[in-house]
């Protein structure tokens, strides 16, 4: 089976196996865990910020970085298909008392312009005050697509101006940095806080990060314990991130350019995807056009081997290359895909 449903799906490597054995551990609710301690301040590092916090996953991570940038009552916004919003559980209402607002988005962003304007008055007295901005790079239901450095910054500044809070859901933050020729830093430190998830492209099984000022990090310290994370000898998944830091940053590349060639394989074949808009690990392919379900198509693909996953979108199906798929897995799943969908047919 080649199972392109997630970049979640990757399975620790020997090597990493290795590390996590050998991982040197302590009580991590002490600060005594010294491979935690070592993953918190090279992930700073990496995100461009004074201090990150360990934490199992980027849920977790996202939600304390919502709760430790707002008050209850007030107002978050971020793209209407973004994970925090639709994938978290209402999270951020639940966990932090917070409004939630759905910007629309195109390919998974919004403008400057369309922050401000959605702006409350809070002087009123009546309305929520709009206190956080999320943004999600990359983007993962609107397929792995990149916000542009001068898109953040506009975004960044207006905060700034506005009087904003900017969190940065940085889940695949390694896939964009990779897409964009930079370090992730460049990208993360433009931000109040950062999520990093470890156990997506970076290949480990778990584990997340979130990062931002000290003083900042003491309050995600306190979250954190408060939503049940604070763990004990935590440096067995921590030596996970930081084999993963060492190891799988420069690889990313890779699993891009083997999503780029498996979408233009199947273009090629007829079937509906825009190789165009494969900036990174995801490819998004249509089956509307050939006049059957993502189920059925899926039922089918799985059936000839290949395994996707549904999206947001009723039409659309994903594959998402990851450390798990090699260049032979492409060259099958280019051949065995189309015929499996009958795409020849949709050619002719
Ligand atoms: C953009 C984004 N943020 C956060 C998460 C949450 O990660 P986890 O399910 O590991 O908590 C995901 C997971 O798919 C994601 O895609």
């Amino acid at each position: 089976m080649i199972d392109l449903r997630s970049d979640t799906v990757t399975q620790p490597t020997p090597e990493m196996r290795t590390a996590i054995a050998n991982a040197v551990v302590g009580d991590e609710q002490e600060r005594e865990d010294p491979t935690v301690l070592e993953l918190e301040s090279r992930a700073a590092a990496f995100l461009g910020q004074e201090a990150a916090v360990f934490v199992p996953t980027a849920t977790m991570a996202n939600q304390i970085a919502v709760r430790i940038l707002t008050r209850p009552g007030d107002e978050l916004l971020a793209e209407e298909n973004s994970h925090v919003l639709i994938n978290e559980q209402g999270g951020p209402a639940v966990l932090s008392g917070l409004v939630m607002r759905g910007l629309p988005g195109l390919h998974g962003r919004f403008g400057a312009e369309q922050v401000r304007s959605s702006v409350r008055d809070w002087r009123s007295g009546h309305m929520p005050i709009t206190r956080l901005v999320a943004i999600e790079n990359t983007h993962n239901s609107s397929g792995g697509r990149v916000w542009r450095l001068e898109e953040i910054d506009d975004i960044v500044e207006t905060c700034r101006e506005l009087e904003l809070r900017v969190h940065l859901d940085g889940a695949r933050i390694v896939n964009a940095a990779t897409a964009l020729g930079m370090s992730a830093a460049e990208i993360g430190r433009r931000f109040d806080t950062v999520t990093l998830c470890l156990s997506k492209g970076l290949g480990c099984p778990l584990g997340a990060l979130v990062a931002g000022s000290a003083e900042l990090m003491v309050a995600a310290r306190r979250a954190k314990h408060l939503f049940g994370g604070a763990m004990r000898q935590a440096g067995i998944v921590a030596a996970a991130g930081v084999y993963a830091l060492d190891h799988n940053v420069d690889r990313i590349a890779d699993d891009h350019a083997r999503a780029r060639r498996l979408g233009e394989a199947w273009a090629a074949a007829g079937l509906a995807v825009d190789p165009e808009q494969v900036e990174t690990n995801f490819v998004f392919l249509d089956v509307g056009p050939l006049g059957i379900t993502t189920a059925e198509a899926s039922a089918r693909l799985a059936e000839a081997g290949v395994r996707l996953s549904d999206t947001v979108h009723p039409t659309i199906l994903r594959a998402v290359t990851h450390l798990g798929i090699s260049d032979e897995d492409v060259d099958r799943a280019a051949e065995l895909a189309p015929r499996a969908l009958g795409a020849a047919r949709v050619h002719a």
